[in-house]
């Protein structure tokens, strides 16, 4: 599938608020076909020559519902300042199975492929959690145990099964405001 800042579907198409399904297992040639292609839009999104030639818009995550599929598949790439990458998902029914009291949050806010706007304000999130997924590049199922960015990245990319967008969660009336123990990351 050809995935690019055209194709993707944005939050004024009623899709994007869909909820997603569960994936059959074991993983179809199409779906695993799609979720490749999901992570390789991550991938190359990073790389700036490639960004700007195939009009990708940079992202550390991409869900199905996000290239109108409603099914329960997402994939992360996150990278370090030298392009290393420091993790690599590429998932299939993920699901949260424990998170923490605890809160974080982005101190620069999120953003999302889907929308285009920006939408300033904290999205307070569990500041770690556990996701048990199936995982096509290991070809098993494994436990993330995430913290940081990571639990952010996940938390928001399982949202889109829900149908739901980061900026639902700020808080309209005073976007900035400071959650007593929870952490901010930079
Ligand atoms: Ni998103």
């Amino acid at each position: 599938m050809l995935i690019n800042n055209e194709t993707i579907i944005k939050d004024d198409n009623e899709l994007i608020r869909r909820k997603s399904a569960d994936v059959s297992l074991p993983v179809s040639d199409e779906d695993r076909a799609l979720l490749m292609d999901m992570l390789k839009y991550v991938d190359n999104s990073t790389v700036p020559e490639i960004a700007e030639k195939e009009n990708l818009r940079p992202a550390v995550g991409i869900s199905a519902i996000q290239v109108g599929v409603p099914k329960k598949m997402t994939a992360i790439i996150i990278k370090d300042e030298d392009g290393n990458k420091t993790c690599e998902y590429a998932l299939v029914n993920p699901k949260i199975i424990s998170n923490s009291v605890e809160k974080a949050c982005l101190e620069s806010g999120e953003g999302c492929l889907s929308v285009a706007d920006a939408h300033e304000g904290f999205v307070y999130r569990s500041a770690r959690v556990k996701v048990k997924a199936y995982d096509i590049l290991q070809e098993k199922e494994i436990l993330i145990k995430a913290d940081g960015y990571l639990a952010i990245v996940l938390q928001h990319e399982l949202d889109h099964f829900k149908g739901i967008l980061f900026y639902d969660h700020i808080n309209r009336k005073d976007p900035f405001h400071k959650e007593a123990n929870a952490q901010i990351i930079e």
